[in-house]
Protein backbone atom coordinates (compact mmCIF):
# COMPACT_ATOMS: atom_id res chain seq x y z
CA UNK A 1 0.00 0.00 0.00
CA UNK A 2 1.27 3.45 -0.74
CA UNK A 3 2.65 5.59 1.81
CA UNK A 4 1.70 8.92 2.44
CA UNK A 5 4.82 11.43 1.55
CA UNK A 6 7.67 11.57 4.49
CA UNK A 7 7.66 15.37 6.46
CA UNK A 8 11.20 15.94 7.78
CA UNK A 9 10.15 18.82 9.90
CA UNK A 10 12.60 21.54 11.62
CA UNK A 11 11.72 22.80 15.11
CA UNK A 12 13.90 26.04 15.78
CA UNK A 13 12.27 26.44 19.48
CA UNK A 14 13.52 29.56 20.95
CA UNK A 15 16.73 30.10 18.34
CA UNK A 16 16.66 32.49 15.26
CA UNK A 17 17.02 36.13 14.70
CA UNK A 18 16.08 37.76 11.55
CA UNK A 19 19.97 37.50 9.94
CA UNK A 20 19.17 33.63 10.07
CA UNK A 21 16.36 33.84 7.55
CA UNK A 22 19.59 33.10 5.53
CA UNK A 23 19.54 29.60 6.71
CA UNK A 24 15.74 29.22 5.62
CA UNK A 25 16.90 30.84 2.30
CA UNK A 26 19.40 27.93 1.66
CA UNK A 27 17.01 25.61 2.89
CA UNK A 28 14.51 26.33 0.64
CA UNK A 29 17.05 26.80 -2.54
CA UNK A 30 18.40 22.93 -1.54
CA UNK A 31 14.76 21.84 -1.24
CA UNK A 32 13.56 23.11 -4.67
CA UNK A 33 17.15 22.05 -6.57
CA UNK A 34 15.72 18.42 -5.21
CA UNK A 35 16.86 17.89 -1.75
CA UNK A 36 15.13 15.77 -0.04
CA UNK A 37 13.17 15.23 -3.18
CA UNK A 38 10.80 12.55 -1.39
CA UNK A 39 10.02 14.14 1.41
CA UNK A 40 7.88 17.34 2.44
CA UNK A 41 10.37 19.81 4.18
CA UNK A 42 9.11 22.02 7.00
CA UNK A 43 10.77 24.83 9.36
CA UNK A 44 9.23 25.97 12.28
CA UNK A 45 10.86 28.98 13.15
CA UNK A 46 10.33 31.28 16.01
CA UNK A 47 6.69 33.77 15.36
CA UNK A 48 8.43 36.45 15.41
CA UNK A 49 10.50 35.15 12.06
CA UNK A 50 7.40 33.71 10.29
CA UNK A 51 6.04 36.74 7.95
CA UNK A 52 9.47 37.31 6.52
CA UNK A 53 9.93 33.05 6.55
CA UNK A 54 6.92 33.03 4.81
CA UNK A 55 7.48 35.77 1.73
CA UNK A 56 11.13 34.22 1.32
CA UNK A 57 9.28 30.79 0.73
CA UNK A 58 6.67 31.64 -1.52
CA UNK A 59 6.67 29.55 -4.87
CA UNK A 60 8.57 27.05 -2.87
CA UNK A 61 8.40 23.50 -1.66
CA UNK A 62 9.58 24.23 1.28
CA UNK A 63 7.00 24.96 4.70
CA UNK A 64 7.13 27.39 6.73
CA UNK A 65 4.89 26.89 10.66
CA UNK A 66 4.48 28.16 14.00
CA UNK A 67 5.70 26.07 17.00
CA UNK A 68 2.36 26.46 19.55
CA UNK A 69 -1.01 28.66 19.05
CA UNK A 70 -3.81 28.88 21.37
CA UNK A 71 -7.59 27.35 20.40
CA UNK A 72 -9.53 31.26 20.55
CA UNK A 73 -9.34 32.97 17.33
CA UNK A 74 -8.76 35.97 19.16
CA UNK A 75 -9.01 37.60 22.65
CA UNK A 76 -7.15 38.83 26.39
CA UNK A 77 -4.43 36.58 26.30
CA UNK A 78 -1.17 38.59 26.75
CA UNK A 79 2.08 37.17 24.90
CA UNK A 80 -0.12 34.22 23.14
CA UNK A 81 -1.00 33.50 19.38
CA UNK A 82 -3.80 32.04 17.54
CA UNK A 83 -4.00 29.27 14.58
CA UNK A 84 -5.93 32.01 12.38
CA UNK A 85 -2.45 34.51 13.35
CA UNK A 86 0.19 31.68 12.20
CA UNK A 87 -2.13 31.13 9.06
CA UNK A 88 -2.52 35.06 8.34
CA UNK A 89 1.04 35.15 8.90
CA UNK A 90 1.71 32.53 6.04
CA UNK A 91 2.38 29.59 8.11
CA UNK A 92 0.77 26.11 6.82
CA UNK A 93 1.48 23.34 9.73
CA UNK A 94 1.54 24.30 13.74
CA UNK A 95 3.50 21.85 16.56
CA UNK A 96 1.13 21.30 19.03
CA UNK A 97 2.02 20.14 22.59
CA UNK A 98 5.87 19.75 22.84
CA UNK A 99 6.60 18.20 25.93
CA UNK A 100 8.80 21.59 26.48
CA UNK A 101 5.64 23.21 26.69
CA UNK A 102 3.60 20.74 28.47
CA UNK A 103 6.65 21.23 30.84
CA UNK A 104 7.00 24.93 31.08
CA UNK A 105 3.10 25.66 30.75
CA UNK A 106 1.18 22.91 32.19
CA UNK A 107 -0.06 22.19 28.67
CA UNK A 108 -2.98 19.55 29.49
CA UNK A 109 -4.05 17.19 26.76
CA UNK A 110 -7.26 18.81 25.88
CA UNK A 111 -5.52 22.09 25.70
CA UNK A 112 -3.66 20.32 22.95
CA UNK A 113 -6.64 18.89 21.11
CA UNK A 114 -8.78 22.48 21.33
CA UNK A 115 -5.96 23.86 19.52
CA UNK A 116 -5.27 21.14 16.99
CA UNK A 117 -9.00 21.44 16.45
CA UNK A 118 -8.90 25.36 16.07
CA UNK A 119 -5.65 24.91 12.88
CA UNK A 120 -7.34 21.76 11.30
CA UNK A 121 -10.83 23.93 11.31
CA UNK A 122 -8.54 26.86 9.60
CA UNK A 123 -7.22 24.30 7.04
CA UNK A 124 -3.97 23.71 8.58
CA UNK A 125 -2.07 20.95 9.28
CA UNK A 126 -0.96 19.78 13.06
CA UNK A 127 1.52 18.24 14.55
CA UNK A 128 0.87 17.06 18.14
CA UNK A 129 3.70 15.66 20.13
CA UNK A 130 3.71 12.28 22.56
CA UNK A 131 6.67 11.15 24.38
CA UNK A 132 7.23 9.74 27.86
CA UNK A 133 9.82 10.79 30.28
CA UNK A 134 12.87 8.63 31.36
CA UNK A 135 10.77 7.37 34.47
CA UNK A 136 7.89 6.48 32.70
CA UNK A 137 9.86 4.30 30.87
CA UNK A 138 11.80 2.43 33.17
CA UNK A 139 8.44 1.90 34.55
CA UNK A 140 7.34 0.31 32.10
CA UNK A 141 4.57 2.57 31.29
CA UNK A 142 5.94 4.25 28.17
CA UNK A 143 2.90 2.76 26.13
CA UNK A 144 0.26 3.94 28.47
CA UNK A 145 1.03 7.08 28.87
CA UNK A 146 1.81 8.04 25.31
CA UNK A 147 -1.79 5.85 24.45
CA UNK A 148 -3.25 8.54 27.23
CA UNK A 149 -1.97 11.10 25.46
CA UNK A 150 -3.49 10.12 22.15
CA UNK A 151 -6.72 9.36 23.25
CA UNK A 152 -6.85 12.97 24.97
CA UNK A 153 -5.24 15.01 22.36
CA UNK A 154 -6.48 14.12 18.98
CA UNK A 155 -9.12 15.63 17.50
CA UNK A 156 -12.63 13.32 16.71
CA UNK A 157 -13.13 12.80 12.87
CA UNK A 158 -9.75 15.38 11.62
CA UNK A 159 -9.06 15.01 8.21
CA UNK A 160 -6.45 12.31 8.05
CA UNK A 161 -4.04 14.09 5.36
CA UNK A 162 -3.30 17.37 7.77
CA UNK A 163 -2.85 15.50 10.70
CA UNK A 164 0.51 14.68 11.79
CA UNK A 165 1.81 12.70 15.44
CA UNK A 166 5.08 13.49 16.53
CA UNK A 167 6.81 10.75 19.21
CA UNK A 168 9.13 11.95 20.73
CA UNK A 169 10.56 10.79 24.61
CA UNK A 170 11.16 13.42 26.90
CA UNK A 171 14.43 11.74 27.49
CA UNK A 172 16.05 11.69 24.19
CA UNK A 173 15.19 15.61 23.30
CA UNK A 174 18.64 17.20 22.96
CA UNK A 175 19.79 14.77 24.45
CA UNK A 176 21.81 12.71 22.01
CA UNK A 177 20.36 9.80 23.13
CA UNK A 178 18.13 7.47 21.20
CA UNK A 179 15.36 4.93 22.14
CA UNK A 180 16.79 1.26 19.74
CA UNK A 181 15.08 0.87 16.78
CA UNK A 182 13.38 -2.17 17.96
CA UNK A 183 11.74 0.60 20.77
CA UNK A 184 11.00 2.82 18.19
CA UNK A 185 9.80 0.27 15.95
CA UNK A 186 7.48 -0.97 18.94
CA UNK A 187 6.15 2.63 19.74
CA UNK A 188 5.15 3.19 16.16
CA UNK A 189 3.68 0.25 15.61
CA UNK A 190 1.29 0.98 18.81
CA UNK A 191 0.53 4.57 17.76
CA UNK A 192 -0.71 3.44 14.61
CA UNK A 193 -2.98 1.17 16.33
CA UNK A 194 -4.23 3.92 18.81
CA UNK A 195 -4.69 6.15 15.48
CA UNK A 196 -6.42 3.45 13.34
CA UNK A 197 -8.89 3.49 16.55
CA UNK A 198 -9.26 6.79 16.94
CA UNK A 199 -9.25 7.86 13.15
CA UNK A 200 -11.25 4.82 11.44
CA UNK A 201 -11.31 6.93 8.48
CA UNK A 202 -7.68 6.86 7.29
CA UNK A 203 -6.04 6.52 10.58
CA UNK A 204 -3.36 4.46 8.02
CA UNK A 205 -2.32 8.05 6.36
CA UNK A 206 -1.54 9.77 9.24
CA UNK A 207 1.97 10.70 9.21
CA UNK A 208 3.83 9.56 12.36
CA UNK A 209 7.58 11.21 13.27
CA UNK A 210 9.92 10.14 15.21
CA UNK A 211 11.96 13.12 17.09
CA UNK A 212 14.65 13.32 19.81
CA UNK A 213 18.54 13.68 18.99
CA UNK A 214 17.94 12.47 14.94
CA UNK A 215 21.31 13.54 13.29
CA UNK A 216 22.88 12.73 9.70
CA UNK A 217 24.58 9.85 11.39
CA UNK A 218 21.41 8.19 12.64
CA UNK A 219 18.56 9.37 10.57
CA UNK A 220 18.68 6.59 7.47
CA UNK A 221 18.11 3.87 10.37
CA UNK A 222 15.27 5.88 12.14
CA UNK A 223 13.51 6.94 9.23
CA UNK A 224 13.69 3.27 7.45
CA UNK A 225 11.45 1.69 10.48
CA UNK A 226 8.21 0.81 9.67
CA UNK A 227 5.26 3.25 10.74
CA UNK A 228 8.23 5.89 11.27
CA UNK A 229 7.03 8.44 8.23
CA UNK A 230 9.61 11.01 9.09
CA UNK A 231 11.25 13.12 11.76
CA UNK A 232 11.11 16.41 14.09
CA UNK A 233 14.26 17.69 13.63
CA UNK A 234 15.86 20.04 16.89
CA UNK A 235 19.08 20.62 17.20
CA UNK A 236 20.11 19.67 13.81
CA UNK A 237 17.70 21.76 12.15
CA UNK A 238 19.68 24.71 13.41
CA UNK A 239 22.42 23.41 10.68
CA UNK A 240 21.12 23.71 6.78
CA UNK A 241 23.81 21.05 5.90
CA UNK A 242 22.62 18.73 8.65
CA UNK A 243 19.02 19.13 8.27
CA UNK A 244 19.13 18.79 4.38
CA UNK A 245 21.48 15.73 4.69
CA UNK A 246 18.44 14.21 7.33
CA UNK A 247 15.48 15.71 4.92
CA UNK A 248 18.20 13.81 2.38
CA UNK A 249 17.75 10.50 3.46
CA UNK A 250 13.91 10.11 1.26
CA UNK A 251 16.00 10.94 -1.71
CA UNK A 252 17.80 7.60 -1.44
CA UNK A 253 14.34 5.85 -0.54
CA UNK A 254 13.06 7.14 -3.53
CA UNK A 255 15.90 6.39 -5.43
CA UNK A 256 15.66 2.72 -3.84
CA UNK A 257 12.38 1.84 -4.87
CA UNK A 258 12.00 3.36 -8.58
CA UNK A 259 14.94 1.31 -8.97
CA UNK A 260 13.05 -1.89 -7.27
P1 LIG B 1 16.31 17.47 19.22
O1 LIG B 1 14.87 18.06 19.49
O2 LIG B 1 16.37 17.03 17.80
O3 LIG B 1 17.26 18.62 19.51
O4 LIG B 1 16.51 16.33 20.17
C1 LIG B 1 13.72 17.47 18.94
C2 LIG B 1 12.49 18.24 19.36
O5 LIG B 1 12.41 18.70 20.50
O6 LIG B 1 11.55 18.41 18.54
Amino acid sequence: MARPQPLVAGNWKMNGMLADLAEIEAVRDAVDAGGGGGAEVLICPPATLIVAAAKLVQGSRLKIGGQTCRSEISGAHTGDVSAAMLKDAGATYVILGHSERRASYGETNAAVRARAISALDLGMSAIICVGETKAEREAGRATSIVGRQLLGSVPAHPDPSRLVIAYEPVWAIGTGLTPTNADVAAMHRFIRGEIERLVPAGGSDVRLLYGGSVRPRNAAELMAIADVDGGLIGGASLDVDDFMAIAGVYREDVKAAASA
